[in-house]
């Protein structure tokens, strides 16, 4: 790798973050989630940038990741879990809870962001390669404005006025993800699910869930034991599986 490369331990005071063994810090990347398909990197292995020259979202979107932001990646073994349908609402959740301990009210947007005050203020990215999965978080932090996305994106700062020590952050957040996963290994998503339907984005609202070629019109109801998302259709009950589906409220 030809960035600056800086270890950062957990031994300092932090809290066990025990699914995760070893995080390396680097100043400028393409992407986070690029350098752990590139490398050869052990499962629990954390990837986290300043700044992402190509940081990118689901379905080939761009994220914006200028400095202020926390930008990681993990990788974990796939065999770890028995069916990883939920996993990005699982990392998802660990994020929330983050933000709950920090005195936000975030809710999460089925399958994959964390919203605060009807703004994104966190996306999950997760891409499987080879028995692998990686993991990307991105979180606004301590961004002022966003240059090219403006009134869809908020920062922690932006709603607090506060401004964070990055680290603190991660720490706290890994620290949450890593308890979610090792629940979410043991026992599945079920264990999480109403958990994560009390704070489901447009709960009770007509929304449409589209996957770019056909689009189903519903109120969201909730999630099912694996993450699944429940609309009720003039045509009854639908279920639908975590994809590159977009989902939208009917305003
Ligand atoms: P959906 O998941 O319903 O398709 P989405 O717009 O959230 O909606 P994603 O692919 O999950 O789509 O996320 C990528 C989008 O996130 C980008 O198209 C952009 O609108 C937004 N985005 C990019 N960078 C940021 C950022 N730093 N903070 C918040 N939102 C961002
Ligand atoms: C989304 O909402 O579409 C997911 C956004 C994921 C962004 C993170 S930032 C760290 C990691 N590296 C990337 O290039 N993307 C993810």
């Amino acid at each position: 790798m030809d960035h600056e490369q800086k270890a950062l331990s957990y031994d300092q005071g932090t809290p066990s973050v025990s699914l995760f063994e070893a995080l390396i810090w680097l100043e400028d990347v393409d992407s986070t989630q690029e350098v752990l398909k590139k490398g050869n990197f052990e499962s629990g292995t954390v990837v986290v940038a300043n700044r992402q020259k190509k940081g990118k979202g689901r379905k080939g979107r761009r994220w914006e990741s200028q400095e202020g932001g926390l930008y990681f990646s993990f990788v974990l073994s796939e065999e770890i879990f028995r069916n990883i349908m939920g996993f990005p609402l699982a990392v998802a959740l660990g994020v929330k809870r983050f933000l709950s301990s920090q005195g936000f009210s975030p809710a999460i947007k089925w399958p994959n962001d964390v919203y605060v005050e009807g703004k994104k203020c966190c996306g999950v990215l997760v891409e499987r390669t080879g028995g692998w999965l990686i993991s990307g978080v991105g979180l606004n932090v301590n961004q002022e404005e966003f240059r090219h996305i403006g009134e869809v994106a908020v920062s922690m700062r932006m709603v607090s006025g506060e401004i964070y020590d990055r680290r603190d952050v991660l720490i706290g957040i890994l620290k949450e993800i890593s308890e979610v996963l090792e629940g979410f290994a043991k026992e599945g998503f079920g264990s999480f699910a109403d958990e994560v339907e009390s704070c489901l984005l447009f709960r009770g609202q007509e929304v449409v869930v589209t996957d770019g070629q056909s689009a189903l019109a519903g109120i969201l109801e909730g999630i099912d034991g694996e993450g699944g998302l429940l609309l009720e259709t003039g045509n009854g009950r639908k279920r639908i599986l975590a994809g590159d589906v977009s989902l939208r409220p009917v305003v």
